[in-house]
């Protein structure tokens, strides 16, 4: 079975002018008064998440473990007429920004549940060893918490057309008896009422419970700590409810 994200094409279906203006209006909101003017995403993927914050004048950098993501990145940024400088690298080890200090780091896409708990708290530390003084630490995640406690099993998205043809996405979780869950990517092409073309991935994640990252982050000098929805406008504000949250703490100045 071929990986997810070695099919960055094939991710990126879900992308539409919609959804990144969506996306851009989101992190406006989030961002609020915050002074970032640069940006290093430890999880960008093809961009989606982050690039369209280039037109809110803020700087990005980022890095993956998926060649296949990052070149799709470079070239939607290109496309743009804009760049991004890009590393490939696991976000355990990020040696690769050895040096630099950027006003927020921050995981997109509920990327830090592929690693393990012990490894989430490594990452964070690793992520914080590139956030200037003053600045911000930032990730994003499911509510493993509500999904575990409901066990949901199926998420559905609209259907979207590209080229012509409707594409459905569903995603089926399997809960193991170890807390981890795969989630299955089940992708029908239709046109003319027939399925041409199907498309199966399998991704594995380690829930992990908000108040280990939470913890982590006050252990590492960080306040002005705040978690919302994404989109931060939903109207959903019960956490036990959220299904999507981002997490955004402040460095201590010195
Ligand atoms: C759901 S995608 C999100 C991508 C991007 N942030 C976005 O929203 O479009 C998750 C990303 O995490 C990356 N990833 C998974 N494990 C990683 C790791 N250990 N280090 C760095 N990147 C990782 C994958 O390659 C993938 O690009």
């Amino acid at each position: 079975m071929s990986r997810l994200y070695d099919r960055a094409d094939i991710y990126d279906l879900i992308d539409s002018d919609q959804r990144t203006d969506t996306i851009r209006r989101d992190w406006r909101e989030f961002l609020d008064e915050r002074e970032i003017h640069t940006m290093l995403d430890v999880s960008i993927g093809t961009g989606s998440m982050t690039l369209p914050l280039q037109e809110l004048g803020i700087e990005i950098s980022g890095s993956d473990l998926s060649e296949a993501m990052l070149d799709r990145c470079k070239k939607k940024a290109s496309a743009k007429g804009t760049s991004v400088e890009l590393k490939c690298c696991d976000f355990r080890d990020l040696s690769c920004w050895a040096g630099r200090e950027f006003d927020c780091v921050v995981s997109t896409g509920n990327a830090l549940g592929y690693v393990n708990n012990s490894d989430v708290v490594l990452t964070l530390g690793k992520m914080d060893s590139l956030v200037k003084p003053g600045g911000f630490l930032c990730f994003d995640s499911r509510n493993w918490e509500m999904i575990q406690k409901e066990k949901q099993r199926f998420y559905f998205y609209n259907p979207f057309f590209r080229d012509g043809n409707r594409i459905n996405l569903v995603q089926v979780w399997d809960h193991h008896a170890d807390g981890s869950i795969t989630f299955n990517l089940l992708y029908s092409f239709e046109k003319d009422n027939r399925v041409f073309q199907r498309e199966i991935f399998e991704e594995l994640y380690h829930p992990f419970r908000i108040n280990l990252a939470l913890d982590k982050m006050k252990e590492m000098g960080y306040d002005n700590i705040a978690i919302e929805p994404v989109p931060c406008f939903s109207e959903q504000r019960d956490f036990s409810k959220i299904d999507w949250y981002r997490v955004i703490g402040q460095k201590t100045a010195c």
